[in-house]
């Protein structure tokens, strides 16, 4: 009885407070036309604006300081969620606040905001895995993640190529190939915006290298930039369609990035056509009108520019009303858009099982077995009995990538003393989550001992008597700094070289950012790369070396042979007079630096680079073994209105696997462009014995030029060679055929 009562009472409150949300969402339309969702997010964003002052339009346009940096607080920044950017709200319009996080591979200061974030493995270890599904279930994790703890935008989605893979932030981008990172960013910008996040991807552009990124002049040609590093954001763009482009520090061919008006106005915002707004990298704005008149929407964080002063140069009649009502439309076009408006952000708790076998997921799709001699891999439990853990701190943890991208990890430092909680922007960070002891479970009759590896000679002891060793090796990287070298640091080649000399059968999984070089390379039965693994990388690690799971990632970049190999051997020294700005945000002010890097390689990226110039590499982009095999036949090549290649992709191993189909075109010799190129892939899981007709659609645009004269992106006409296979240096099938005018 008491308990119908209840549920009738229930149901009368449920009915009076409908009507009354009925009424009151009625009323709220009246009020606020922009709330009448069957509008498109332009014209709601245009209702808005007709009742905007300047002030407010102004308000939009800014950031209010950045939470934890001292130099940056504002009278707004408490009202913050504790992220790296904060947008005021119009409370009396509706429209909300935006709070900005950092979420390259997870939700960043976390720890500082005593809250709970996963760390999936690094962007570049993800692109490794040329997994659409798996870069959209990556967004999506962020995507929720960002919302339960109070964001409502994301400051991820790095897809600057690797020009430079001595890069400090080439773990946070997604590897050399502008096809494959722009799909991959694509989808997983797709995931991130699905969860009413507006979505930003960055940093625009040509922000290749972390040595004096303030001030640096990058001179590359426009043909080199529209084949290579804006296609992979057009192709991100145009797959996502996000809310936000963040315009990067460094200045291109003379302009800084974020006050250019080729890279804003003419390429992003006019051949682009991206709908969105631009927003500054932290402290990368540099002037008011002429930044306005580029197209930079929004300065962050702070409103040196962007605020007061833009407010002025419109009074003055530098800037006209009708620029500011651009901006602040692309401002609130994206909230429309992404769905901050509609479904607020309501901060909940993060469902951490489900995050992590997410993220174990996609590192077991992403780890590439780069050798395996005399089968090695996987360890058997029937004939491994002993197995000697050396280096890295594998005992405990594993790697991740520093600086703003930088995730904390639960409890802590895995290697820093206990209680030790928030983390620092340049802190090694080691995530708690120990190969030693999922080794141990996996291989649950073996004896499994750990050698800190900090002493060769007492590792090479630990691992001669053992079935195998295997050395865990590691490379840590961080926006702010490039590496000096791809070489290993801390003698970690003579650690190897060691324990191979004492054990023959000996294993060397990568902890890296980037490529390293592998001197031993030779001398070993086993590399595996396992990339900054995130929060169950072990897991996914003890998988993968012990056959739970095939590995089916490749490179998304060349390792090459010797730094001496790369279009740059080393990255020019900052002058003199620059030491001490350049890589942290400042604003450089108006004095120009003379400091410069050519990209004189130009089309050659990558393994385009090293195909063309033909030097040998350590391991070929998209290259990666399986515990199976695969092998390719049929291919066909027929054009409707674009090219379609269909192949069969059969397993002839006695496993089951995941195999990456690559897809590459040279393109005709007319064009002039290095020897081939990527234009298109598909990851397909197959039975023992099974086989797969595969069909690749290749989008016109991956085949084409950028034509100088007319500043366009076009196909020429003349034979082109599709080849296929199962890495760029592995393309047994290959078809000529010819393309006509017309095409794009
Ligand atoms: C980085 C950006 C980042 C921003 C906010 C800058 O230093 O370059 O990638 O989003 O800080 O933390």
């Amino acid at each position: 009885m008491k308990s119908g009562v209840r549920r009738i009472w229930n149901w009368a409150t449920a009915a009076i407070l409908a009507a009354a949300t009925c009424g009151m969402h009625g009323q709220k339309t009246a009020e606020k036309p922009w709330m009448d969702k069957t509008l498109t997010p332009d014209q709601r964003a245009d209702l808005v604006l007709k009742e905007m002052t300047l002030d407010e339009k102004v308000l939009l346009l800014h950031g209010n300081g950045m939470s934890h940096v001292p130099n940056w607080q504002m009278p707004l920044t408490r009202m913050s969620n504790g992220g790296a950017g904060y947008i005021a709200p119009i409370e009396r319009l509706g429209i909300p606040g935006i709070n900005m996080s950092d979420a390259a591979y997870g939700v960043r200061s976390s720890g500082e905001n005593g809250r709970y974030s996963t760390a999936l493995p690094s962007n570049l270890g993800a692109a490794s895995s040329w997994d659409r599904k798996a870069a959209y279930a990556y967004g999506a994790l962020i995507g929720r993640e960002l919302r339960a703890q109070g964001y409502n935008m994301t400051l991820g989605g790095g897809v600057n190529l690797t020009r430079e893979p001595r890069n400090g932030r080439t773990f946070e981008y997604l590897g050399e190939d502008p096809v494959l990172a722009g799909n991959l960013v694509g989808q997983l910008m797709t995931g991130e915006q699905a969860e009413h996040v507006i979505g930003d991807i960055k940093h625009y552009a040509i922000n290749d290298q972390e040595t004096g990124r303030n001030i640096v002049n990058a001179i590359v040609s426009k043909r080199a930039m529209r084949e290579s590093d804006l296609l992979a954001f057009q192709i991100g763009i145009r797959d996502a369609n996000p809310g936000a482009v963040m315009c990067s520090y460094n200045r291109v061919n003379g302009d800084y990035a974020c006050e250019n008006d080729y890279l804003l106005r003419d390429v992003l915002k006019g051949d682009f056509k991206f709908p969105g707004f631009v927003l500054s990298d932290w402290g990368g704005t540099h002037s008011t009108v002429k930044a306005s008149h580029a197209g930079l929407d929004n300065e962050e964080p702070m409103d040196t520019y962007f605020g007061a002063a833009l407010k002025r140069a419109v009074e003055d009649g530098q800037v006209s009303m009708k620029e500011i009502d651009e901006h602040a439309h692309r401002m609130l076009r994206s909230y429309f858009a992404d769905g901050v408006i509609d479904d607020p952000v309501q901060k909940s708790v993060v469902d951490v099982e489900r995050d992590l076998d997410i993220a174990q997921e996609i590192e077991e799709g992403s780890i590439v077995l780069l050798r395996n001699e005399n089968g090695i891999l996987p360890l058997q439990s029937a004939n491994v009995k002993t197995v000697a853990v050396i280096g890295a701190h594998a005992d405990v943890g594993m790697l991740s990538g520093g600086g703003s991208a930088q995730v904390d990890p639960p409890g802590g430092n895995a290697i820093a003393p206990p209680g030790q909680g928030a983390t620092h922007w340049q802190e090694h960070i080691w995530f708690p989550t120990s190969p030693l002891k999922q080794l141990r479970k996996a291989l649950p009759n073996a004896k499994v001992e750990f050698n800190a590896g900090t002493d060769p000679v007492a590792a090479a002891e630990s691992a001669r008597h053992a079935d195998v060793a295997i050395v865990f090796v590691q490379q840590w990287e961080s926006e702010g700094m490039d590496l000096p070298t791809l070489a290993l640091p801390d003698n970690q080649d003579a650690l190897v070289e060691a324990v191979a000399a004492a054990n023959p059968h000996t294993i060397v999984v990568l902890e890296t950012g980037t490529a390293a070089l592998m001197p031993w390379a030779d001398k070993v039965e086993g590399i595996v790369e396992a990339w900054y693994g995130g929060s169950r990388g072990a897991t996914a690690l003890a998988n993968v070396l012990t056959g739970a799971v095939d590995p089916s990632g490749k490179t998304a970049m060349t390792f090459p042979l010797s730094d001496a190999d790369l279009p740059h051997t080393t990255i020019a020294p900052l002058p003199e007079e620059d030491k001490g700005q350049g890589t942290r945000a400042v604003n450089a002010g108006e004095r120009k630096s003379t400091y410069s890097v050519k990209y004189d390689e130009g089309l050659k990226v990558g393994y385009k680079w090293y195909d063309a110039e033909h030097k040998p590499v350590l391991f070929p982009f998209g290259f990666g073994l399986s515990y199976t095999t695969f092998s390719y036949s049929g291919l066909k090549t027929t054009q409707a209105d674009h090219p379609r290649v269909t192949f069969t992709v059969r397993n002839t191993g006695d496993r089951a696997g995941a195999e990456v189909a690559e897809v590459y075109a040279m393109l005709p010799d007319s064009t002039g462009e290095p020897p081939k190129r990527l234009v298109g892939f598909d990851k397909v899981e197959l039975q023992p014995g099974e086989s797969k007709e595969i069909t690749v659609d290749i989008d016109p645009l991956y085949l084409s030029i950028y034509d100088e004269a007319s500043g366009k992106m076009r196909v020429v006409a003349g034979d082109y060679t599709f080849m296929v296979g199962g890495s760029s240096q592995s393309l047994p099938l290959k078809q000529v055929f010819g393309i006509g005018h017309g095409l794009m």
